[in-house]
């Protein structure tokens, strides 16, 4: 079944303590809510250095946590890496895979993003995915196939049992941390493309249980169009994600959309 889910990364932001104040208000929230964790769930990506302890601070039914990135061997001299099993340890379930920041600043591509989905996956971390196009592609008309070959280079490469573990956020480079937001058409009409490739190589089933984000500059003000569209599952958000109250509500507004 498909699962719905507002994902928060918290990107280089907020120190220990205000880490521990964001996921403590975020959890006073959601503990006036009541939803059926079967069907929607929420997650936060915060730094690395929270994580321990943000999984003691966290209702581990309501909110999961992730990691941001996640280093591509078991073990060894890679200073400055953390492991698959570092992230495990200290309470990590998902980690975000490819994020466009990681692609951009530490220039990561498909190669390596193989290497550290299929680590993820062999560990029993859930990977969060993440592809889009830069605005050049778009104006150009390759987003179509930037973000195919994304997918293909790296996903189509993973086995259909994988494929239960896997969330794909489709995030347009062009609207991250831009205030320049995906219409909702644009966004679906993606959203649509993605879902018909993981179709056409692990079945529909695969592909119609498969959870599919969207991100960039989503927030309260824009998030109800994107959320109603049948092949948005939920969403990835950075800046947003850093006040309680917004997260939440786009929460409220996913489970109002998918109701
Ligand atoms: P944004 O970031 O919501 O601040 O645009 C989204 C993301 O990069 O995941």
């Amino acid at each position: 079944m498909r699962k719905y889910i507002v994902a928060g990364n918290w990107k280089m932001n907020t120190n220990l303590p205000e880490g521990e104040k964001l996921a403590g208000d975020i959890m006073s929230l959601l503990q006036q809510r009541n939803f059926d964790l079967t069907r929607y769930g929420v997650i936060i990506a915060p730094p690395y250095t929270h994580l321990y302890r943000l999984s003691q601070i966290i209702d581990n039914s309501k909110v999961r946590l992730g990691a941001q990135n996640m280093g591509w061997e078991e073990k060894g001299a890679y200073t400055g890496e953390i492991s698959a099993d570092m992230l495990l340890s200290v309470g990590s379930e998902y980690v975000i895979i490819g994020h466009s920041e990681r692609r951009k600043y530490q220039k990561e591509g498909d190669e390596l993003l193989l290497k550290k989905i299929s680590l993820a996956l062999s560990k029993g971390l859930k990977p969060i995915f993440c592809v889009g196009e830069e605005l050049a592609d778009r104006e150009a008309g390759r987003h179509f196939d930037i973000v195919k070959s994304q997918i293909v280079n790296v996903i189509y490469h993973l086995v259909p049992e994988d494929m239960q573990k896997v969330i794909i956020a489709y995030e347009p480079v062009w609207a991250i941390g831009t205030g320049k937001v995906a219409t909702p058409e644009q966004a679906q009409e993606m959203h649509a493309f993605i879902r018909q490739i993981i179709s056409d190589k692990f079945g529909n089933q695969v592909a119609q249980d498969l959870t599919l984000l969207y991100g960039g500059s989503c927030k309260p003000a824009n998030a109800q169009g994107l959320f109603e569209q049948k092949d948005i599952d939920g969403g990835l958000i950075g800046g947003a994600s850093l006040k309680a109250q917004d997260f939440v509500t786009l929460l409220d507004m996913l489970i109002e959309a998918k109701k």
